[in-house]
Parts: C-alpha cells; structure tokens; sequence
C-alpha cells in the first residue's frame, strides 16, 4: 500500500483543541481525549476517519452521547465515523500497553521510565487521532501516576497545574500554548535525577534550562547544557531566531530508535547524545552530542515554529536544521574540518543510497512505510540543497531569505517549495531550475576539461554535467549547479578571474552557475596555465571528473587557498593509487607503493600546520566504501587488502617519522577538551595507528600503555580499536579489562561492541555472533543491535562480505528475530543489502537469497517488506 505526493488533500476536517488524560499504570494505560473537531468543508460531510493502531477502544462520545457500534466501524489502522456534525466535541477512551511496546513508537517504558516517540506517525499508537502534520492543535496535557515510581511527570509546555490524589497518586498538567502537529507531542514519567540552569533571550526571556537523566548519570550531563546553551546563542546571532517558551527539557533514554526527538519545549533524547565525561566519552562523542543537541534546538524554528505540510516534505525540516547544525558546529572548531567530516559521511553513504535500489528524491514521491524515509538523502543531500543556495545567495541573501520564511510562515505547515519561494521572493530571483534537486535523484556527475591557451591568455573550462538513471527516474534534466572555483598560479596564489564580458577581475574563490548540460566558461587574462581547484569546499554533492595529473594534485595538496579542496586533492591520490594497486592484486600481480606517495605523506607529518585534526585528516586513506563506489563490481577483499598494504607499506617506509610525531605529541599538562587538544589527540592516534600496522612487540606494549594510562576514552579507544586487531595476547586482556572496567556503563559497553564488530580478524563473525549471546547484549536496545550486529554489517565490508555467504545468513536471522519487535530497527538492517547488485555473482547470489528468504517470510512488517521489495523489484 503505496502512498503517493500526487494524492495530498487537504484534511476535511481540523482538531483546534485536545485535551488528554493519562492514567499510567504497570500493566496498563487508559487515555482519554477530547478534541474540539470542525469541518473544513461546509458543502459536503464526508466521514471523519481518524487513525489509531494497537489501540483498545473503550469509549466514545460525541457531544456528550455515547456513540452506538453502527454510528462507527472501527479497524485496525483507523475508526470511521459515518456522520459527524460540523463542530463538535469528540471523547475518545483507549487502553494501550506501553510495558509491552518494544516497537518503541508511541508511548512505551525505558529503564522503567515512560517516554514518547510520535514522529512519524506513533502518535495514533497512544490515541485515535488526525494524525498527520497538517492538522495543528493546542494540546493540554494531564498524567495521573503513582508518585513514588514516577515522582517526575512532564509534557509539552508549561506546568499548570500539579497535586496529590489518593492511594499514592499524583498529576500534574501541562498546557503547550502553541499550536503543533501530533508528531510533537510528548510524555515522560519515571524517576529522573534534573540539573537546571537558564539562559536569557536577547529579548530578555528567562528561560529555564532542565535536564533530566537517570541518576547514576548525574555527572554526565555538563557538557550537553554547554552546548545548549551556545546552540541558543548562536541561534539567535546567526539567524535572529529566539526561543519562544518559559521552558526547555532534555530526556535522555537509553531506549530510542534514532538520535533524538525535538518535540515541542520537551526534546528526548537517545542517551548516546546527552551524556559524557572525559572518562566515558571520545573526543568525536563530544561533538556528535553538540552537533545533536544543536540539531533539535534549531528545530524549535526550522521544525517547530514552521512545520511540513506532510511526510513528504520531511527534509524542509530535517535538511534546513542539518544545515544549520553543520553551520553551529563549524563555527565551533574548525570550519574545514568540519567540511571534510560531512562531506566525507555524504559521500560515503549518502552516494551509495543514491546508487542503489532505495535511491529516491530529497523530497520523496511516494512510500509504503515513512519511517524508511529518515534518509542519508532526505537529511543529508537535504542539507547540501541548502547550502548550495546558501552559496548561490550569499550569506546575507541568505539570510534575507530565511527571515522571510521564518516571518512569512510562522505557524503553518508548508512544503519544500515555500521554502525555495521564500528564498526567492526576498532576492528578486529565480530558482526553478534548482528546484529539480528536490525531485531528482541520483548523484549528478561533472566531466571537466581545461584548456589554456597561452597566446590570447584564456583558459576554458568545458562542463559537462549528467545524472544516471534511478528508479522511476530514467531521464534527467540538467540542474542548476554552483561551482566554486580558483586558478591557482605557480606560487600557489589564486589568480584574479574575469570571465568574456566582464570588465573587472575578481580574486579568491569564485562561483559559476552551471545550468546546461554543456557549456564553457572562459577566464581572460591569465598569464600563465593555472592549477584549477574546482568545487571548492564541496559547493555541490556531486562527483566530479577532471583529469588533472599527479603533479597537479601534489600542488594543490601543498599549496590550495581552499583547505577543503587541498584534503580532497589528497584523496584523490590516495583513490587513484589504491585503484591501481586493487587491479594489481586481482591480478595477482606483486604490490609495489608509489615513492612520491610516501615522500608526500612524510612531508605532510613533518609539516607545521597547527591544525592537526586537519593533518590526521589528510593522512587518513578514504574509507574502503567510498573505495568501492569507484568501482564496476565491487571486490571488497581486494580494497580491504590493498588499504592495508598502503597503511603498512607508509608505516614501514616512515616508521621513525609516526613514532617521532607520536612522541612528540606526547600530552604535556592536565586533561583538556578544545580544538587544539582534540586536534592532538587526533593526530597521536594516528600515528599509533599507522605504528600498529607493524607487528612489532615494542609497538604493542607501547599501545598497551596508553590502553592502561590513558585518561580519557578518545586515547582509550584509539589503543584498543587497534589491539582488536592482533593476534597477540595484549587482545585477550585489553578486552577483558575493559570489560571488567565498564561493564555498569551501557554507553561505553557500546563501544566495545562496535570494536569487535569491526576487527579486521578472520575470526570477526564468529566472535559476533558469540557476543550477540552475551549478557549485555539486547535486541530489544536499538543502541546494542547497532553496536554490535549494524557495525559488522554495515561498517566492516571484508568480514560481512565473506565469500561464503555466513555473513548474510547472519544478518538475514537478525532481520527476522528483530522485525516482529522493532521493524524500523530491522528495516535499518536490511538495508546493509541495498548494495547487492554491485558485487559479483556468487555475492549477489547469496544477498539475494537473503532478501527472498525474508520477503516470503509471513508477518513481515511493512517497513522491512519495502525495503526488500524495492531491492528485488
Ligand atoms: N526528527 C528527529 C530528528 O531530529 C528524528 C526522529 C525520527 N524518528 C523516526 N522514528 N522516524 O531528526
Ligand atoms: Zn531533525
């Protein structure tokens, strides 16, 4: 059962107030509702169809009348009333089963606490409801629950009302004065240690700041306020956008589908991304709860405030708060970095998604289950769309633009094109031709050519831009495409830039708007053939091919103004030398490492750059999945080996060198966490890293030590995620010391899942497949099965890609244990097969057995039925 953009209709009828009432009990939960319901239509009446799933009616009223079974008909996914008036008071009493609710939509129970998650669609799993994002109402909210267990009681808004009732009961109500779709509701009940802290708005608001955890996490919740309150501040500078509550609560819960939750005033949290101290969190831990905690403030705007008319329209608030807590988060360290981390992830997974069979538009055409719609492609390529117009605006027109929206539909649900509108609107411009990059899939690609001509001083660039086919989408039409360039000269400096026409120059970056299939831009002036750094700091998500020579690319690695361009400049090389050496070991022919290659990464260690995230950076090899998308059929033992033989080969080639910068890198002075310091911790490891590749005892016991001494779980980390790797006995006993170490933590038993999920050893799945046994393992913690059975499948190619096919049997029993529990979770592991058809025949062969064996499985849940239907379509 398709659900298609081409059929949106406005709702009939409109709820404008609810009022709920929960009873929360150990076994049980009754709701009752009463919504203020109206027709949106005066001409006809058509019936009110209100959905609702796993829901026990007990009662309902209209108007005060108790309805008789032949005015309703009820099924399982909705209840129809035939006639309704056109204003109307509806009673609605449900019984639901949270204790039970392993599905984790809804209202269900983590570490015995009640929480909520609504998006998309699991506020009809508490209620019958309109429960889609254009129906907006005023919620007031009350709970009723035993005080001792559940002494915390909260909801959207403000506390109005709080009190005592017999037999050890208590409520409290809560009313949320702004109007917001269902998917923003929220409840949490349970027994919750609170930190509060407050933040001034600029306007002058006090706004009380309130973070609840459970107790044993009290002192990990520091760093999570920090970044609170810098996300507003930030909001406010950046884009004149203040928070509009007396309040603002956090929840963290260690039972959670996704990252996080922004509901209206009462975000909740997965615990993954509130809680951290040095002791139990990485460096990398640090900023995915910044940039998280970031994300869902700036939703309170881009979300909240301004909301999606329908599923459809998911990334106008996924993809515009993507881009705003990517803008926060380079704002807080370093912006290139922060590039090369984004882009690398876009391209990694994003690019792989728009390969393959789930491949669909940012703004999606159609979907069986909405919930597989939470994509690389909606958030990710979402964010990149609005930062293309950032770069085609400027940041003032930029800026111009999203007041406009922000003022124009405060309050509304609207569409991606609204946004788009708004944009142009307050810059007198057109944007319908970019307005394909919402309903065209597929990764556009540019084929460049250069020619200088040193007679008349012009060099040409000839574009070419294409997009291959994608389901449903065999022809593409061209896009509107901002590429940002420089023309280096022979120094390194960025020549002045004028193209035929133009009568003045202009120097630094520029940005070209490609808009044909073919066209050609000619620079005049130009004295000398320049080095062309093109999409500078990734200005479009596309894949570009340029053939520059090994020459040029060590210069611009050296020398670009564009620190983004000169990582990428160094990824190129590395692409092109693991590809050359993948087709010599598939040909069995002996691996020989390029000695430029060595020379420059020598140089680039022994470099003064003082941003050494930004150095470990450009020493890291691309990921073996983003090797793969460069190739026909992907041979993952080939990359796997290859990728090792380069890390080894630079490791025994500059051995000294890494163990030089290791110790020179050595911390001096008490345990700190800014730039600087993350940035060498960053480059420390690796250089362990690169050290570890040599089998070397005084190497391992050197790792050992930092294992044992460290006094941060970054150092931790790095040491351990190379031990797992051995043969040696220092593996055996670093895992079981950090084991014994942290079995209370959940968080960084996490962790030690992941590490061995994604060893390199030949051993890998069956050790998986043991701890997946392992007391501390649980399939009903999304946390846990990401750890532990996404990790191997998703993230450690060589071993999940075992020729034999036991990796996939493996993933294919975990689909099918996990789908009658948790089908989003489950339809996230599945996905680790959308690939298959890149790989050769007896790999395709065994995925697709894989895919058939849960397709014909009865009971599948739809969401992991789209998922395999579109791989075997
Ligand atoms: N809106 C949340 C965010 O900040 C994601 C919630 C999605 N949850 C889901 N079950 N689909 O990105
Ligand atoms: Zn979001």
């Amino acid at each position: 059962q398709t659900i298609d953009l081409k059929d949106y209709k406005i709702p009939d009828y409109y709820i404008e107030t609810v009022d709920l009432h929960f009873e929360l009990g150990e076994k049980q939960t009754t709701v009752r509702s009463r919504l203020a319901i109206s027709r949106y239509s005066e001409a006809k009446a058509p019936p009110l169809v209100l959905n609702g799933e796993a829901l026990e009616l007990l009662s309902i009223q209209l108007d005060g009348q108790v309805l008789d079974k032949k005015d309703y008909q009820q099924n399982p996914e909705s209840l129809t009333l035939f006639q309704v008036p056109e204003r109307f008071t509806l009673e609605i009493e449900t019984r639901i089963y949270p204790q039970d609710n392993t599905t984790l939509s809804g209202l269900y129970t983590s570490g015995g606490n009640f929480c909520t998650q609504c998006e998309a669609e699991g506020f009809r799993r508490i209620t019958y409801f309109l429960d889609r994002p254009d129906v907006m109402a005023r919620y007031t909210t009350t709970i009723v629950a035993d005080k001792k267990k559940y002494p915390v009681l909260l909801s959207n808004g403000n506390l109005v009302a709080q009190g005592e009732e017999d037999n050890g009961h208590h409520f409290a109500k809560w009313q949320d004065p702004f109007p917001k779709p269902s998917y923003l509701f929220a409840l949490v009940a349970g027994d919750l240690a609170r930190i509060e802290d407050e933040f001034v708005t600029r306007s002058g608001r006090k706004v009380a700041l309130h973070m609840y955890v459970q107790s044993h996490n009290r002192d990990k919740r520091e760093h999570a306020m920090a970044s609170l309150k810098r996300a507003m501040a930030w909001d406010e500078q950046v884009y004149g956008r203040e928070y509009d509550l007396d309040i603002y609560m956090i929840v963290a819960v260690d039972d959670f589908n996704m990252g996080a939750m922004e509901n209206k005033g009462l975000n909740i949290f997965n615990s993954k991304y509130v809680l951290a101290k040095p002791e139990t969190a990485t460096d990398t831990d640090y900023e995915n709860i910044e940039g998280v905690i970031a994300h869902e403030y700036f939703h309170n705007w881009s979300g909240n405030r301004v909301t999606c008319r329908d599923w459809f329209q998911l990334s106008l608030k996924e993809g515009f708060t993507v881009f705003r807590d990517q803008q926060f988060s380079a704002d807080q360290g370093s912006p290139a970095v922060k590039r090369i981390q984004d882009v690398n992830h876009l391209r990694t997974y994003q690019f792989r998604e728009d390969a393959g069979p789930m491949a669909h538009p940012v703004r999606p055409e159609s979907y069986v289950e909405v919930n597989n719609f939470y994509t690389m492609t909606v958030y990710e390529k979402g964010a990149e769309i609005v930062r293309m117009l950032y770069h085609l605006l400027g940041p003032e027109g930029f800026r111009q633009g999203t007041d406009l929206y922000f003022d124009r539909h405060d309050g509304q649900a609207v569409t991606t094109d609204d946004f788009v509108k708004a944009l142009e609107d307050a810059n007198a411009l057109d944007l319908s031709q970019f307005r394909r990059w919402y309903s065209q899939a597929g990764t556009p690609e540019l084929r460049i050519s250069r020619a200088y001509d040193a007679e008349k001083s012009t060099y040409t660039l000839k574009i070419k831009q294409t997009c291959p086919p994608t389901p449903g989408q065999p022809h593409k039409a061209p896009l509107h495409i901002p590429l940002a360039i420089g023309l280096l000269d022979s120094q390194g400096e960025d020549l002045p830039l004028r193209l035929a026409g133009e009568t003045t120059a202009v120097t630094g970056t520029r940005v070209l708007e490609l808009r044909q299939e073919e066209e050609a831009f000619v620079f005049h002036d130009i004295p000398c053939e320049p080095a062309p750094s093109l999409l500078r700091s990734f200005s479009a998500p596309v894949k570009l091919y340029l053939d520059l020579r090994d020459e040029e690319r060590y210069f611009l690695l050296a020398h670009d103004k564009d620190r983004f361009n000169r990582w990428e400049a160094g990824q190129q090389l590395a692409v092109k030398i693991i590809l050359g050496l993948v087709k010599d070991y598939q040909q069995g022919k002996p691996l020989v490492l390029d000695s430029a290659f060595i020379e420059t990464v020598g140089r680039i260690l022994e470099s003064d750059e003082p941003d050494q995230a930004f150095v470990a950076h450009i020493l890291a090899l691309p990921s073996e999945h983003y090797l793969a998308e460069f190739m026909a059929v992907i041979d993952p033992d080939a990359i796997h080996e290859t990728r090792c033989f380069i890390r080894r080969s630079l490791a025994k080639a500059l051995q000294e060198l890494f163990a030089a910068t290791y110790q020179a890198l050595t911390k001096t002075g008490a345990y700190r966490r800014d730039p600087k310091e993350m940035g060498r911790r960053k480059l420390r490891n690796t250089c362990l890293g690169y050290l570890m590749e040599l089998d070397e005892p005084d190497i391992r016991s050197q790792c050992l030590q930092q294992f044992n001494h460290a006094d941060n779980m970054t150092d931790v980390i790095a040491a351990l995620s190379r031990l797992v790797d051995i043969e040696g006995p220092e593996r055996k006993i670093a895992l079981q010391t950090f084991y014994d170490k942290w079995q209370e933590d959940s968080l960084v038993i996490d962790k030690w899942f992941t590490l061995q999920a994604l060893s390199r050893r030949q051993d890998t799945l069956a050790r998986v497949q043991e701890l997946t046994h392992h007391p501390a393992f649980k399939l009903t913690n999304p946390n846990k099965v990401r750890a532990l059975i996404g990790a191997f499948s998703q993230g450690n190619p060589a071993r999940f890609h075992d020729p034999s096919g036991k990796g996939y049997g493996f993933l294919g029993d975990y689909v099918l244990k996990l789908d009658p529990l948790n089908p989003q979770v489950a339809a996230r592991l599945v996905s680790a097969f959308n690939p298959w058809q890149r790989y050769d025949q007896n790999r395709q062969e065994l995925m697709k057995a894989q895919l058939e064996r849960i397709a014909k499985t009865p009971q599948i849940s739809k969401d992991v039925y789209e998922i395999v239907s579109k791989n075997l379509a």
